[in-house]
């Protein structure tokens, strides 16, 4: 699609946009800001290569998509802006929990509706980013198991398997406990309807998501394999290959990502900003 300015390529089969000749440093008109909104709708992650992004740039960029949210994570927050966490991995810090399949913040009552992700510093050729649509995959289910999944709901958990908070676990065992109480483990819907597209997509992933609730243990750890096995299906994802000065930017209901963990012990950074809009899962 051709705007007035900037262009919006489809890059992917059910989901990525690349958005060129734009530069985020300068305003938008309404008109363009209402066009990239609706493209994160219709390609769920959208990038925007070749920038020069401030912190400042990229969270005026990311409130295009909805009101910024303080994000309060796994990460450490860049000079102390409560919007802005900056993801380092290096020798000290492996991508354990980011590597993982995930949609960010399940397990919070209104998880973020997107993040944004900007590359400072990309190891040559590694460390890519995956995300996959969790309304394709839902869409390629029969109809008797979307019948089945109908209703149910899961539970997410902020500390599930402890992967990505080990940091926060070695600042004391008063700190992880008091975040852990405030964050109680949390039931989602299953398949839930997307607020701005209406479509209706899977809600569980394997960093989150512990069982199903109310219905036996065995057939809810059986279930959640099999529909955990659908993220790392092809056809349902983008891979992404960085370059420094590349925005990110994605639909945190419709979608989970990861980290490819190929790049260890190299240095790697990105600064990240959420958003949010969709309310509470429903
Ligand atoms: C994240 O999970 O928010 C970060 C993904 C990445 O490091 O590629």
């Amino acid at each position: 699609m051709t705007t007035s300015t900037f262009n919006i390529e489809k890059c992917g089969a059910c989901l990525g946009a690349l958005v060129t000749n734009i530069d985020l440093t300068l305003k938008l008109s309404y008109q363009e800001k209402i066009s990239l909104r609706a493209a994160l709708d219709q390609h769920q992650v959208i990038f925007f290569p070749n920038q020069n992004l401030t912190p400042n740039h990229q969270k005026n960029a990311t409130e295009i998509f909805g009101p910024l949210l303080p994000s309060d994570t796994f990460f450490e927050h860049l000079n102390d802006d409560p919007h802005v966490e900056v993801v380092i991995n290096d020798e000290n810090n492996p991508p354990i929990g980011t590597a993982k399949w995930h949609a960010d913040l399940t397990w919070a009552k209104e998880p973020p509706a997107g993040t944004s992700l900007y590359s400072r510093e990309i190891p040559t050729g590694k460390g890519d980013t995956i995300w996959v649509s969790m309304t394709a995959a839902y869409d390629s289910l029969s109809e008797r198991m979307k019948q089945y999944l109908e209703g149910l709901k899961a539970l997410h958990s902020w500390d599930m398997g402890l992967g990505g908070r080990q940091a926060i676990f070695q600042q004391g065992g008063d700190h992880y406990t008091k975040r852990k109480n405030s964050n109680p483990p949390i039931a989602q819907p299953l398949v839930r309807t997307h607020p701005r597209t209406k479509q209706k997509l899977i809600y569980v992933n394997p960093g989150f998501t512990s069982h199903i609730i109310d219905i036996p243990r065995k057939e809810s750890d059986g279930i959640l394999s099999f529909l955990y096995d659908l993220a790392p299906r092809p056809e349902f994802q983008l891979r992404h290959k960085w370059d420094v000065g590349t925005l990110a930017v994605w639909d945190n209901t419709a979608t989970q990502h990861a980290a490819v963990d190929d790049f260890f012990p190299a240095y790697r950074e990105l600064t990240r900003v959420t958003f949010g809009g969709h309310g509470k899962p429903k």
